[in-house]
Formats: structure tokens, sequence, C-alpha cells
């Protein structure tokens, strides 16, 4: 019976290590995503159309932390995500990227529910789609 307690705090001690190191080394995670939110598809018709209006949207709200490129070195923040990364389109498909700019994260991510319509965050994830893409 010892046995099993001590490989218990055994195993609890070395998740608590791994969880600490990973959460330094992987940024920008501990986002809660409900179910949902990785299925849902933009509603929008025209793509570059709203890439283009996304674009402007981008530059006034939220340039000043990502910075005018998207790379995350904007003045207002010395974490903001770099949205250029094509390796995190896996894990930030369109509804996801959607749902992080509506809801925000902790005090960082301004929630944009209160500041943009659901038409304008969609026209931005157009944009942030495009940022992402390589050479475009
Ligand atoms: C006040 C600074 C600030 C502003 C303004 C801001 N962000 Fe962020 N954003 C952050 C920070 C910091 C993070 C990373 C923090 C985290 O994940 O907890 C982040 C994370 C994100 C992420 C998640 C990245 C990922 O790969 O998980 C997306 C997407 C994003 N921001 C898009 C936007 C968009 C689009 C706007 C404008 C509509 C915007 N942000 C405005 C600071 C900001």
């Amino acid at each position: 019976m010892k046995q099993g307690w001590r490989w218990h705090t055994g195993l609890f001690g070395s998740m608590l290590v791994l969880g600490l190191a990973g959460g330094a080394s992987a940024q920008y995670q501990g986002w809660t995503i409900p179910d949902g939110a990785k299925a849902e598809k933009s509603p929008v018709k025209n793509a570059a159309d709203a890439a283009k209006k996304g674009k402007s949207l981008y530059a006034s709200n939220c340039a000043k932390c990502h910075g005018p490129e998207g790379k995350g070195n904007g003045p207002d923040s010395d974490h903001a995500a770099d949205l250029t990364d094509e390796f995190r389109a896996d894990l930030n498909p369109e509804g996801i990227l959607y749902y992080k700019v509506w809801n925000g994260h902790t005090n960082d991510m301004p929630a944009f529910k209160s500041k943009l319509t659901k038409d304008e965050v969609w026209n931005v994830v157009e944009y942030l789609k495009v940022l992402r893409t390589p050479a475009h």
C-alpha cells in the first residue's frame, strides 16, 4: 500500500514539473475553447474583400500589440502572439481564431465582443488567415 502511495506522489510531482516547463516554453496556451468553436465556419462570402476590410480593422485594433505585420512585436504588449506562425494554423482553424478574438484571454488579449461586430471579427479572421499564409 505504502509503495502505491509513493508512486502517486512521484507521478504528481513530475506532472507538476512538466506542467510548469510546458507553460514556459509553449506560449499562448491555457485557453479554454468550447467544443463547437473548432467547427465554426466563416460566414464570409468573398474572402479577399473581407480580408481587405479586416486589414484596416487589424491596423486600428490589433497592430498596437501584435505588430503591423502580425509578428507579435507591437509596442503595447511584450508577449502578444505571433499571428504569422503557419505552424499554428492547425491549432487555430478559423472558428478558433474567431472564438479567441471574440472572447479574449485573461487580461492580456482583450475580448472584442463589445468593440467589434461579429461581421467585423470575421473580416479580421480572414485577414489573419492571409497573414499566416507563407509568402502572402
Ligand atoms: C492589449 C494587447 C492586445 C491587443 C489590442 C490584441 N491582442 Fe491578441 N493577444 C495579445 C496577447 C498578449 C496574446 C497572447 C496571450 C494569451 O494567449 O494568453 C494574444 C493572443 C491572440 C491570439 C491567439 C494566438 C494563438 O495562436 O493562440 C489571437 C488569434 C489574437 N490575439 C488576435 C488578435 C486580434 C485579431 C486583435 C485585434 C482585433 C488582437 N489580438 C488584439 C494581446 C493583444
